[in-house]
């Protein structure tokens, strides 16, 4: 590298592809990349996407592979684990989960206070950072078997908590976990048991498995760099599994499934769909659901859902806004504007249709997000713990502000 202010030449180590940017530092030079566009904040054994050829893999495994062979808890060990688990540690990994679904009465009495009208995404997030309180122990983030039981209590009491939410914002009381039922199942049952009657639906719960696996983990995503970022500060997993909650609440992360609905009920009919692709051409808003940092190509999610959505409409009949949203996505695949951009659609644009079907209102499909996304959040957070190069997350920045001047007096101004 030549440093042209001075004509000198350095040589930085290239590494996996990649310059340290503390070796800019050695050469008084800061690397400035606002929203990390080109920057990796960890090595990491978790997850690889190649966005160019619209490849995901857990631990190698493709996405394909193991949403079609896999149960979510099966992914979810493996994302731990790094590798699939044997017949016998599934069992173990299953049984500790089932063990630890129920919540503490005062968690109930805390969701009670939320207003009838409280947004899900809030009350999990509050709900998450109040997890805390009840176990003083996950502090000890240094001590293997506590980070084990945490990940259990994580993952065994997010299906509750948010069953609970969504029995609150329909003024139904709250239905506590079967442990007779599998993850899913038990989830489903918390959720639209109502005296008894709830027959379960084999094809939709099957699809909701499905799409928690495509939706576990991304790697270094939003939420993810946010449950990491907080993490590093060594608070525990609660705390830092809130940030990531309060990330994917956003429109632009996983709030986006929400926005795509919003989108299809502006859009209104197949005849309108043509002005809104110019409107959106013009600047006035996104086509929501399109387009991705790194896939640059069908997100690969997005093609297993679509496979998905054709086996749940077949169940519950033809949603009209699947109309418009084939429309919106066979247009915009054709047009110069998404093409020359990349723009493609990604997890979230058919993922609210199905959740729609299932009978989940609009503002609680980015919960569904959130329960799918905890394993990568846990195994990225111990990742981070374990990895000896990590320290307290603090990015430097270019000062623009005002240089020094004098205080003035209020009696001045
Ligand atoms: C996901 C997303 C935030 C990625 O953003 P990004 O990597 O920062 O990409 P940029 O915002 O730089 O977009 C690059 C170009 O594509 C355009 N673009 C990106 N997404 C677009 C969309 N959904 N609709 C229309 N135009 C879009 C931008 O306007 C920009 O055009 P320009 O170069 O003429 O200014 C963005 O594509 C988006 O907002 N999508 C809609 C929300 C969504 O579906 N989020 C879920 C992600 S899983």
């Amino acid at each position: 590298m030549i440093d042209n202010r001075t004509g000198v030449e350095h040589t930085l180590p290239i590494v996996d592809g990649a310059i340290r940017a503390t070796d800019l530092g050695k050469l008084g030079l800061l690397s400035y990349d606002p929203a990390y566009l080109n920057t990796g904040s960890c090595r990491s054994a978790i997850t690889e996407i190649d966005g160019d050829a619209g490849i995901l893999r857990y631990r190698g495994y493709p996405i394909e592979q193991v949403a079609e062979s896999a149960t979510f808890l099966e992914t979810a060990y493996l994302l731990f684990e790094g590798e699939l688990p044997t017949a016998a540690q599934l069992k173990a990994w299953e049984d500790d989960v089932r063990i630890h679904t129920y919540v503490h009465q005062n968690v109930k009495k805390f969701l009670e206070g939320f207003r009838y009208d409280a947004h899900p995404m809030g009350m999990l997030l509050g709900a998450m950072g109040a997890l805390s309180t009840f176990y003083p122990d996950a502090k000890e983030i240094g001590d293997r078997d506590g980070r084990y039981l945490q990940r259990v209590r994580l993952i065994a009491k997010i299906p509750t908590i948010a069953a609970f939410i969504f029995r609150h914002s329909r003024g139904l009381p709250y239905v506590l976990p079967r442990n007779d039922l599998s993850y899913v199942g038990n989830f489903v049952n918390m959720t639209f048991e109502i005296g008894g009657s709830l027959q379960p639906n084999p094809v939709l719960q099957q699809a909701l498995e499905v799409l928690l696996i495509l939706h576990a983990d991304h790697e270094q995503n939003c939420s993810t760099s946010a449950v990491r970022s907080v993490g590093s500060s060594h608070v525990d997993p609660f705390s830092a599994v809130s940030a990531g909650i309060a990330a994917l609440y956003g429109p632009l992360h996983g709030g986006a499934n929400e926005a795509v609905l919003k989108m299809l009920d502006e859009v209104g009919s197949i005849e309108n769909v043509p002005a809104f692709i110019e409107s959106v051409k013009a600047g006035r808003g996104r086509l929501m659901g399109f387009g991705h940092r790194v896939y640059k190509s069908y997100d690969p999610r997005a093609k297993l859902i679509k496979r998905v959505a054709d086996e749940v409409f077949e169940q519950t009949g033809l949603n009209p806004k699947l109309k418009i949203a084939l429309e919106l996505e066979r247009i915009a695949l054709e047009d110069e504007y998404f093409v020359s951009r990349k723009l493609y659609p990604n997890v979230d644009f058919y993922s609210g249709l199905i959740y729609q079907a299932m009978g989940y209102p609009t503002n609680y499909f980015t919960v569904l997000f959130a329960l799918g996304r905890l394993p990568g959040w846990i195994a990225q957070w111990e990742e981070m713990l374990n990895d000896p190069e990590q320290k307290i997350s603090r990015p430097r920045q270019i000062y623009v502000g005002s240089p020094l001047r004098e205080f003035v007096p209020m009696s001045a101004r």
